[in-house]
């Protein structure tokens, strides 16, 4: 192993171990940490799954996988050693005696049990019983969730609550994806080590903030799930109001998990609550059409594979946030996320103030405010807007904006940049909970959440129509526009 502090050997369990998730990302990530080094040698990797597969069968699907959703080549003596790790287990999870056999492959005296629940909820009641009515359970055992946990504040609890009769807060680890995407964990070098920043992140200097999350891809497959869902709890719920609170929060007296959680909910408690009163003024609600994708006739979400086409669930969603506390007073952070859109592009900007005076009205009648563009994805980097002078022995000074300009990938070039859940499953296994969510940031995102879903069900207002392919409906540009305002593009 490579990582320098060593942790405890883990009995990793996939519950849902065929399902996509697993497929998708669990099982590649593994595989790259593997082939990094990064996973202590004795751990083992258990897939739970109702149908009667063995040993063999799942390291043969665990080998299709890495085929399909791996994008670099497969080392064979990496593969080697990963699929020696992998093991099988047939267990109806509904059937609480069938976990016992879980027993007969886990070892809790020498490797921690982390149950990674990558199922829908409703089984997750089932886990925790078959789970504690095993006996394989200790102080140490983990249980990893992620998203969706629940659709508003009520199912939130309920789900929390099952999992709080097994497992104790500090067992818990809550993932939401973007907490491992390296762009986000600089958000908090760039502002909590670099005085240039600490010093101007307030309402003295910062006029506004806009966060993008625009997806390229459309609902492709998942039109069942989303559908129940739409983009405010896909995406703004979780990842938008994420990266709200790193942006936002005041500097945590250390990077342990309680400091950040709780300057975390210090923002979320802070949000101003969109209700039937502003819902209008602050929101846009938006649906794509038909249109076109680079060049690519692509169907209107009413016209996808499965849709019901009375559908009136949003794809797009964009808003003004107002946070009421003494540092972001004044300062509207403006959020917009969408799919099938234009390209994808998740980026934060932060507007500075425009100057009080302008001397070098030869140049510009009012001067540009600078900008701080991060790139999260794609292109990872930050940039800085500035005005600089054109240089030449004209009478007059004449200013141009250029661009201060750090890209990652050139920055950093001898890194590996890691994808979220390569991180988020090696913090698992390590036990560190900085990077997951508590129980009470979920449930006060959702109380934020569910008053804008209550006040739209009231409006009960069409979408906006936007075709694919674009920024989003028009009239999220007058939201903006309504400020004296106007979207980064
Ligand atoms: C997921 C959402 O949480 O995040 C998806 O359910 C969305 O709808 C995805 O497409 C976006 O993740 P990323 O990492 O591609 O930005």
């Amino acid at each position: 192993m490579k990582d320098k502090k060593a942790f405890k050997p883990c009995d990793l369990v996939l519950f849902g171990a065929l399902g996509d998730l697993s497929r998708r990302k669990l099982l590649i990530s593994l595989y790259r940490l593997e082939n990094a080094q990064l996973i202590e040698p004795d751990t083992r990797i258990i897939g739970v799954d109702r149908h009667a597969h063995d040993n063999a069968q799942f390291i043969d699907i665990a080998h299709k996988s890495l085929q399909e959703f791996l994008n670099e080549a497969m080392d064979e003596v990496v593969w080697k050693r990963f699929s020696s790790r992998l093991a099988y287990l047939q267990i109806d999870l509904t059937q609480t005696e069938q976990y016992k056999l879980l027993k007969s492959v886990t070892d809790s005296k020498t490797r921690v049990l982390v149950n990674y629940f990558a199922v829908s909820p409703f089984l997750f009641k089932n886990i925790c019983q078959g789970l504690h009515q095993s006996g394989i359970l200790t102080e140490e055992s983990r249980m990893v969730m992620e998203k969706p946990i629940g659709h508003n504040l009520k199912s939130s609890k309920e789900i929390n609550d099952v999992v709080a009769n097994v497992f104790s807060e500090k067992q818990v680890f809550r993932i939401d994806h973007y907490l491992g995407k390296e762009t986000v964990l600089n958000l908090l070098a760039l502002r909590f080590a670099n005085s240039i920043f600490t010093t101007n992140w307030n309402h003295n200097t910062i006029d506004h903030i806009q966060i993008t999350v625009a997806e390229e891809v459309g609902i492709e497959g998942r039109w069942d799930y989303f559908d129940k869902t739409g983009q405010l709890r896909d995406m703004v719920q979780n990842h938008l109001l994420q990266i709200l609170t790193f942006i936002a929060m005041e500097p945590p007296v250390n990077l342990e998990a309680e400091s950040i959680h709780n300057e975390k909910i210090k923002v979320l408690k802070a949000l101003r609550p969109i209700t039937l009163n502003n819902v209008e003024e602050k929101t846009v609600r938006g649906q794509y059409s038909a249109g076109y994708l680079k060049g690519k006739a692509v169907p209107g979400y009413l016209e996808e594979e499965g849709a019901n086409t009375e559908s009136t669930t949003e794809s797009f969603v964009a808003l003004r946030v107002d946070i009421d506390n003494w540092r972001w007073a004044g300062v509207p952070f403006y959020l917009r996320t969408g799919k099938a859109m234009l390209s994808k592009r998740t980026e934060i900007v932060v507007y500075f103030k425009q100057l009080p005076h302008n001397i070098f009205s030869d140049s510009f009648r009012e001067l540009p405010p600078n900008k701080l563009i991060i790139h999260l994805q794609p292109n990872e980097g930050v940039e800085i807007e500035m005005l600089n002078k054109i240089p030449g022995i004209d009478e007059h000074i004449k200013l141009k904006k250029t661009k201060l300009d750090l890209s990652f990938s050139e920055a950093f070039k001898k890194s590996r940049i890691f994808g979220g859940y390569e991180k988020l499953v090696l913090e698992a296994m390590r036990g560190n909970p900085t990077l997951f969510l508590s129980r009470e940031e979920i449930e006060q995102a959702w109380t934020w959440i569910d008053s804008i879903q209550n006040a739209w069900q009231h409006l009960n207002a069409e979408p906006k129509s936007y075709p694919a392919g674009t920024w989003g409906p028009v009239a999220s540009v007058a939201l903006i526009a309504r400020d004296g305002r106007a979207w980064e593009e």
